[in-house]
């Protein structure tokens, strides 16, 4: 009996919005299986690979999976059938091939990725290791990395954009332990700062009902205000700013530029590129962030420069839309000196392998990886194994609460008591 592949099938599931998506499982020859379900967007950039949806507005809005489902149990199955789940590149680069297309728009990053994962899941049953050290086992051969620490958690505690019921523009504002914090101890902050957030909210009167990544989603007057939230919800528990606890932003500022420039409610007439950079350097001074993601248009590479220029020394420039977790864009922000960290999503690229190809190049030239979740979740937890055994920086998980965001936190807490365990 041998790790060869013995069938691939899939099946339409929902997310944690109720959207479809893919959920794959592999079968090997010798009866080790594995099963991955992908995630979904809501603020995708346009540079990432295609989701493959059917369109018919009679299922799911349109949303539905059902030619990314056939695509696994037709082509996809037929070609890797018989081939060694052992080896992860041979097959992620037969499905590329079988694809054919630079953005798999003709399969579907969707039901690539599915299978992508559902493989490697396989193959670390197959091997009797646990997830993550078969798959830094796998990302060695990209770049030689040592499981060492549980990337640090930013915490996603406001949600707006369009990801909150609210009406705030910026998408995120996040928390973040500081980085010598042990896993555990972060998670326990994040869950004091969430309550003591709430308590704020509920005394401003603000409506704190949660958003899609199980922050809250209020409305207030500014942008400038749920930061201030923030800093009074720090400032009652007994950590203190800026020691043990940071801020961190994630703008998705794609979504509110407009034809006049950004345009948000902080000021009533838009933002030019110019002006809003100088905003952003405010921001900066006042709230001395540790993050800054997507602060800029995903097609704005001068913007992101000057950006990175003034303040990228002093806080992560993260490019997430910028960058679509894809290796050619994240060469040209190398080069361009356009950021100093990357948003990695699997599902922007679409397979483990060039996932961790990227991962790779990010390591290779010092910018930060993030590795990070979908809006629209499910309880799949790979993507807590992959961070880890890319040993990326900070992981990106949403709010400590939704049992979608806390299977990967709880996951992340499994990996750590091993990984003491084995010291
Ligand atoms: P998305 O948002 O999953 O809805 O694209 C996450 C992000 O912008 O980081
Ligand atoms: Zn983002």
């Amino acid at each position: 009996m041998t790790t060869k592949i013995y069938s691939v099938t899939a099946r339409e599931i929902l997310d944690s919005r109720g959207n479809p998506t893919v959920e794959a499982t592999v079968i090997l020859e010798n009866g080790y299986r594995g099963t991955s379900a992908v995630a979904a967007g809501a603020s995708k950039g346009s540079h990432e690979a295609v989701e493959l949806r059917d369109g018919d507005k009679k299922r799911y809005m349109g949303s539905g999976v059902l030619k990314a489902v056939e695509n696994v149990n037709g082509p996809i199955n037929k070609r890797i059938r018989g081939t060694d789940a052992l080896n992860q590149q041979g097959i992620d680069t037969a499905l590329i091939e079988l694809d054919g297309t630079p953005n798999k728009s003709k399969l579907g990053a969707n039901s690539v990725l599915a299978t992508s994962m559902a493989v490697a899941v396989a193959a670390a049953a197959s091997q009797r290791q646990p997830l993550y050290r078969y798959l830094n086992s796998l990302f060695t051969s990209f770049h030689q990395t040592k499981l060492d620490r549980i990337p640090t958690p930013t915490f996603n505690m406001i949600n707006g954009g369009l990801h909150g019921a609210g009406n705030l523009n910026f998408q995120e504002f996040h928390i973040v332990p500081a980085s010598n914090k042990p896993f555990h101890e972060g998670l326990e902050m994040g869950v004091s700062v969430y309550y003591s957030i709430k308590q704020i909210l509920q005394y401003r009167n603000a409506v704190h009902s949660v958003g899609d990544e199980g922050g809250f989603a209020p409305n207030l007057f500014t942008n400038m205000d749920a930061l201030e939230v923030l800093m009074d919800a720090i400032r009652n528990t007994h950590y203190r700013f800026g020691v043990d606890i940071y801020l961190g932003l994630d703008l998705a500022a794609t979504q509110f530029l407009g034809e006049n420039g950004y345009l948000i409610k902080d000021k009533p007439i838009a933002y030019k590129p110019a002006e809003f950079i100088d905003y952003l350097v405010e921001i900066h001074n006042k709230f001395h962030l540790l993050i800054l993601e997507d602060p800029l248009a995903e097609d704005d590479w001068d913007g992101w420069k000057k950006l990175t220029s003034r303040i990228g020394s002093d806080v992560l420039i993260v490019g997430d839309d910028l960058l679509a977790t894809n290796p050619e864009r994240l060469k040209k922000a190398i080069e361009m000196k356009a950021c100093t960290a990357i948003l990695a999503k699997p599902n922007q690229i679409g397979s483990l392998s060039e996932f961790m190809n990227v991962a790779a190049i990010a390591k290779t030239h010092d910018i930060k990886i993030i590795t990070s979740h979908r809006s629209g979740e499910t309880t799949d937890t790979f993507v807590a194994d992959l961070a880890v055994a890319i040993q990326s920086e900070y992981v990106k998980f949403g709010a400590p609460v939704r049992g979608e965001r806390v299977a990967k936190y709880n996951r992340l807490l499994a990996i750590e008591t091993e990984m003491i365990a084995a010291k």
